[in-house]
């Protein structure tokens, strides 16, 4: 099929989410055309509206996981310009629902992979970008998490599916790939928020402004990675000149993060000052929850990046934000 357009164009899937929304404007700010394929099922095409009245975005409503409906919507991305390039950030976001429903995570985080880098290998486009997750390491305590330690046992269906996904890619980029980065994200806050503790609990003051009912005792510990950081990290990697056809990065920030106490704390501060916090039990908030993870993030900094806020100023960043997102 003939091009109209010699323009570099990325697709990017799931582009219509929260992570999504900032990396279409960076691809967009490089002077490239973009073409989101979402099914809306968590994504909003308002996410999206501050460049809908721009000519180089594209947006195509398609399940992923759907063989014909991937398929045409690459005939149709691929028709009209010059694709060389796929994000894959569609995956269900919901972990405690595939945990309840492993078929969630299997058509919505698995399937979506397999039948992008069909279609990919259908129409020859040879760079993958992957949004896969902490996840995929499981709950290995104290350990640090490097990217070469293995082998990886995850404790939730979405973790094992982003695992299966880099599998997937691995081979594909054993087929025909030119270049895979997998980016291994870790919690990433900011706005527009679709999910995640910051938006759950600004919810639920917004519900009950006396009290903050928390899942499980708060002792949780996790890094969180402003989205504005996350975006800029991934392209460092993309414009990295590297020997090797697959690259493989924890992104996340340079210290062991914050408690889900600590984020409880600033909320209610700055949502609904008083208002008590009622623990639950245990430390896991959730079945396939990990307690606390030290990630390790040499790799990406050795790439000369570094991010503009660590975990408790992003997450005062978010808390900011998605208040003014849902207008308190
Ligand atoms: N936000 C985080 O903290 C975090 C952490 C680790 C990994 N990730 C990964 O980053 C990616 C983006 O996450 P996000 O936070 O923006 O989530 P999100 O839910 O806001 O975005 C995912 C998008 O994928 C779309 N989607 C889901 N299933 C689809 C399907 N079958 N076909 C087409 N579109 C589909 C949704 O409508 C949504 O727009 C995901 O792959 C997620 O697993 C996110």
């Amino acid at each position: 099929m003939s091009t109209t357009s010699s323009q570099q164009c990325s697709i990017v899937a799931g582009g219509a989410g929260f992570i999504g929304r900032t990396l279409v404007e960076e691809l967009l700010s490089q002077g490239r055309r973009v073409v989101v394929i979402d099914n809306f099922s968590r994504g909003r095409r308002e996410h999206l509206s501050a460049f809908l009245s721009r000519h180089e975005l594209t947006i195509i409503q398609a399940d992923l996981s759907s063989r014909s409906q991937c398929e045409a919507a690459f005939e149709s991305a691929t028709g009209s310009y010059s694709v060389d390039e796929v994000w894959h950030l569609a995956a269900n976001s919901d972990i405690p629902a595939g945990v309840e429903n492993p078929d969630i995570d299997f058509k919505d985080t698995f399937q979506t992979t397999y039948e992008l880098l069909r279609s990919m290998r259908r129409h020859g486009i040879g760079i993958f970008n992957f949004a896969s997750s902490s996840a995929i390491y499981g709950d290995l305590g104290a350990t640090t998490l490097r990217e070469d330690i293995g082998p990886l046992f995850p404790i939730s269906n979405y973790g094992a599916m982003k695992l299966a996904s880099e599998a997937q890619a691995s081979a594909a980029a054993e087929g025909f790939l030119n270049r895979l980065n997998i980016f291994r994200f870790p919690n990433v806050v900011g706005v527009p928020a679709t999910h995640g503790v910051i938006l759950d609990f600004v919810n639920k003051l917004a519900k009950t402004p006396e009290v903050l009912h928390v899942l499980g005792d708060g002792t949780q510990q996790k890094s969180y990675l402003h989205v504005s950081d996350l975006v800029a990290a991934m392209m460092v990697v993309r414009a990295k000149q590297a020997d090797a056809k697959i690259e493989v990065v924890n992104i996340g920030p340079c210290d062991e993060g914050v408690t889900v106490k600590w984020i409880a704390e600033q909320v209610v501060a700055r949502v609904s000052p008083g208002a008590r916090i009622a623990f639950g039990s245990g430390n896991r908030g959730w079945v396939g929850d990990v307690p606390k993870f030290i990630y390790s993030t040499t790799r990406i900094q050795s790439y000369g990046w570094s991010p503009a806020m660590g975990s408790e100023a992003a997450i005062l960043r978010a808390i900011d934000q998605i208040a003014l997102q849902q207008k308190l």
